[in-house]
């Protein structure tokens, strides 16, 4: 009988291996947590197809013996465009969590974020690791909760706080709905079976650090004191009324660098322009949430033509690949950032998958760009892409 030898992590040579790899290794409703987005996860898939629609145009002869490709985000020197995007649970997904993110972003000198629903505190991180981190804060309903993460952050000085933007209400996310995949996980009889056809995965998550959301434990409801899925938490924990006024309160109260993340139009991202916010990310939260909203390298020339100059941005959403990465670079993006991108890596295989992840991103820019025949990132700009 034919036998075909389980995957490993040397068998990865790009992000979709890492998916597969992940997939062989999450039970499934943690897997479809990552994987899955809203509705139809018609923009989820658009936001990768998208890079697909528009061709670069290389030029050659250039000698690209040495490239630079570096860019400086936020203030702060990053060694790659590339910025790894803060995304929640991580310990759920491998034991190492965001300690390995934060670890591999630092060897590769990336930008990198923690989400308010980290699996390790703003404190830990912020002394585990010197490359920029940004919080992803998201506005609860609980004052004290947001003002109490804010001082956290000034105490740890984290580098930048990211308010999130898009999560208004909790997106339909009908894989959950289908597995019953809650934070903290629970095994309830019918999803026992995927939990334990994969002992690796469930021996770690119950033998290793117990699951904790640090940065919410101080207060009670938003904490992990019950089981709530992800839709229910946004929906019933974030605080709806939040507006423009809210925004400028928070950057305030903060005082320090200040993004954006989740603007999509060309309006919102001229007022944040014109408050002098320091960045925004285009991002439709990996398509989580409103299912047809469109992509962010789609939306990405309009919002560079009404902004760009003003505001850095920051293209998020659907980078597979370093061409991907090129691409939002030479529409007008400042640089791009991903959370699946190294989330299936960081599940595959803990810190190694994430280092092997971003090495791949690193080489594939590094060959793109001189294939392209420019030898810094600012030589790249929409005469070299075309729209089909
Ligand atoms: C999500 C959050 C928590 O599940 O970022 O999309």
């Amino acid at each position: 009988m034919f036998y075909a030898p389980a995957m490993r992590l040397k068998d990865c040579h790009n992000i979709a291996d890492f998916r597969l790899l992940a997939k062989q290794r999450l039970p499934w409703p943690v897997f479809d947590y990552i994987d899955g987005a809203a509705d139809d996860e018609l923009t989820k898939n658009r936001n990768t197809d998208s890079f697909a629609d528009c061709d670069l145009v290389p030029d050659v002869l250039a000698g690209v013996e040495h490239i630079d490709t570096s860019v400086t985000i936020m203030g702060r020197k990053s060694a790659l465009p590339l910025i790894l995007s803060p995304t929640a649970l991580q310990r759920v997904f491998h034991w190492q969590g965001e300690r390995a993110v934060a670890r591999a972003a630092e060897k590769f000198g990336l930008w990198f974020g923690i989400s308010s629903l980290a699996t390790v505190s703003i404190e830990e991180i912020a002394a585990l690791v010197s490359t920029p981190k940004m919080f992803q804060l998201y506005v609860h309903k609980d004052k004290g909760l947001n003002a109490s993460m804010i001082q956290r952050c000034k105490d740890a000085k984290f580098d930048a706080i990211t308010l999130t933007v898009d999560t208004i209400v909790g997106g339909k996310r009908e894989r959950c709905l289908r597995s019953g995949f809650a934070s903290p996980p629970t095994f309830t009889p019918s999803s026992f079976m995927s939990y334990a056809i994969k002992p690796k995965w469930a021996l770690d998550y119950l033998l290793r650090e117990k699951f904790a959301l640090p940065n919410l434990d101080t207060h009670v409801r938003e904490g992990t004191a019950e089981a709530v899925s992800i839709q229910k938490y946004f929906s019933e924990m974030l605080d709806q009324s939040m507006d423009w006024k809210m925004v400028e309160q928070i950057r305030n109260d903060w005082g320090g660098t200040f993004c954006l993340k989740g603007v999509m139009s060309v309006g919102d991202a001229r007022r944040a322009a014109d408050m002098g916010i320091d960045a925004i990310m285009i991002s439709n939260h990996g398509g989580r949430q409103l299912d047809g909203s469109r992509s962010p390298f789609d939306q990405l020339p309009e919002i560079v033509d009404a902004v760009g100059g003003r505001i850095e941005i920051i293209c998020d959403g659907g980078i597979r690949r370093g061409t991907h990465i090129l691409k939002s670079l030479a529409a007008g993006a400042d640089c791009a950032s991903g959370g699946r991108l190294y989330l299936y890596a960081l599940a595959a295989a803990g810190q190694a998958g994430v280092e092997r992840a971003i090495q791949l991103l690193k080489e594939e820019i590094e060959r793109d760009m001189k294939l392209m025949g420019v030898t810094s990132v600012d030589q790249l700009n929409r005469e070299r892409l075309r729209w089909r």
